[in-house]
């Protein structure tokens, strides 16, 4: 908890593929602020999981593991960095395997209350923008700007097949609809939108322009600004 940067912290929830990640980065660079995609932290802890054969269906067998893993999450938001133990695992957690396991591991109790104190830990005393579900809602919920971005199934599906080099759009949809659906509809600590958030939908938006929305909102908060 001994951070020494302080600041703002800025809350990005929204639905799988609504570029949050890229908003989120974007976000932080324009801003200079550190960066937490604690979507890659439930990632991560599915990936080990995974790898050490534990029934990701099972829920009281995710939760006798979830305090197993070391996860350690990179602040840079130019270079995103996600390690469990000793391995670098950027690349191996954006799989088909774990894209299906990773709803039903973070709808876990035990596997939200390991990542939560983690990711409060980073969060310290702020200077961030952390993006996720329940980033305003439970996570942060005294974030100085929350928003909630959202964009059409379609136009998400488009874009995460672009991003993972040709994938099938309609497949790639119905990925996400799911996720969607099982992060919506869990009980502890749902996809929602938290009170306060700004919602923001992409479906029309550039990147540039959906970076320049968030940063007017932060700058109308007084968030963050020349020093007086
Ligand atoms: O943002 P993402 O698609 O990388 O997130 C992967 C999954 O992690 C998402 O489907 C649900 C879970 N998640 C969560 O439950 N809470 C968060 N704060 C972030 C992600």
């Amino acid at each position: 908890m001994n951070n020494p940067s302080a600041g703002p912290v800025i809350a990005i929830d929204g639905t799988s593929g609504s570029g949050k990640s890229s908003t989120s980065r974007g976000v932080a660079e324009r801003l200079g602020l550190r960066y937490l995609d604690t979507g890659a932290m439930f990632r991560a802890m599915t990936w080990w999981m995974l790898e050490h054969g534990v029934d990701v269906n099972d829920p009281r067998a995710v939760a006798s593991y979830a305090g197993a893993p070391e996860i350690v999450s990179g602040t840079d938001p130019r270079r995103p960095a996600i390690v469990v133990g000793e391995r670098d695992v950027a690349t191996a957690i954006r799989s088909d395997e774990v894209n299906a396991a990773v709803s039903p591991v973070s709808a876990v109790p035990e596997v939200r209350a390991r990542l939560l104190d983690l990711q409060r830990a980073v969060i310290g005393d702020g200077g961030i923008v952390v993006e996720g579900r329940d980033i305003g809602s439970v996570v942060a919920p005294d974030a100085e700007v929350k928003i909630y971005l959202t964009a059409d199934p379609a136009a998400r599906a488009r874009r995460r097949a672009l991003e993972e080099g040709g994938a099938d759009v309609s497949a790639t949809e119905e990925s996400l609809l799911n996720r969607d659906r099982i992060d919506s509809g869990r009980a502890t600590a749902p996809l929602v939108m938290a009170e306060g958030a700004a919602h923001i939908d992409s479906t029309d938006l550039t990147l540039d322009e959906v970076i320049d929305r968030v940063v007017a909102l932060v700058e109308q908060a007084g968030a963050v600004g020349d020093p007086a």
